[in-house]
């Protein structure tokens, strides 16, 4: 049997799947609304019914996404020479002739796109719950709108390609996000610098 590494905890595990769930679902009632889908509603049971889901998914969403930051926040924010080098060959996803330099524990994308999710996660919250409490401000419905849809399209641009590196594009990764383990030979390769600092190789 290979020798295997962890390298998501399982409350990360549970809580990237609250996150993921509770975002996917988001979007897809948040579609409804915004294009009338009866047959989605008729789901939920109507529309009423579907906002009180969509308001307290948002609750999901947001508390899972601050729970998040106990996992991420810390790396997010460290980028060294080896970061720098990532940007200018564009993590190698552009030519196979570039070399990509060694990486920790998440590369530079990952860690921007955390960051576009937190930015983002926290001015669609405000903004839903502007929406939610304080449905007689009329300045703060208006407000309100703009942010969550402006929001929403990062969003719709970063979590398809997300779930497209996290699966297709790179076969095997899916595992983390269910078992939160990779073999030691593959984790060497992949995460060379985070596996010297384990002390692992
Ligand atoms: C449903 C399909 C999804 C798949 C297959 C997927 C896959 C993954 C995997 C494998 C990781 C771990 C990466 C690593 O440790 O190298 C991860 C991390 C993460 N995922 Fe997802 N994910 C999905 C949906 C989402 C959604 C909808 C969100 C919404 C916000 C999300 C947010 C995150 C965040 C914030 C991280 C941590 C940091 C990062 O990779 O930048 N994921 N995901």
């Amino acid at each position: 049997m290979a020798e295997m590494v962890r390298k998501s905890s399982v409350d990360e595990i549970i809580n990237h799947w609250l996150l993921a769930g509770s975002c996917i679902l988001l979007a897809l009632t948040g579609f409804a609304f915004l294009f009338h889908l009866d047959g989605v509603a008729g789901v939920f049971g109507g529309y009423n019914v579907m906002k009180d889901v969509h308001n307290w998914l948002g609750v999901i969403f947001a508390l899972s996404l601050l729970y998040s930051m106990r996992h991420y926040l810390k790396d997010a924010f460290e980028y060294d020479a080896d970061d720098l080098q990532w940007f200018k060959v564009a993590g190698g996803y552009l030519s196979h002739k570039v070399k990509v330099p060694p990486m920790g524990k998440y590369n530079p994308g990952q860690k921007l796109y955390y960051l576009a999710i937190v930015a983002a996660g926290i001015a669609i919250t405000a903004s839903g719950l502007g929406m939610w409490l304080m449905k007689d401000d009329a300045t703060v419905m208006m407000y309100s709108h703009l942010i969550h849809n402006l929001a929403f399209v990062i969003f719709a641009i970063a979590v398809p390609v997300h779930i497209y590196l996290g699966t297709l594009a790179n076969p095997g990764t899916f595992k983390l996000m269910v078992s939160g383990t990779l073999p030691l030979e593959e984790a060497k390769r992949r995460y060379p610098k985070w596996m010297k600092a384990e002390g692992r190789m």
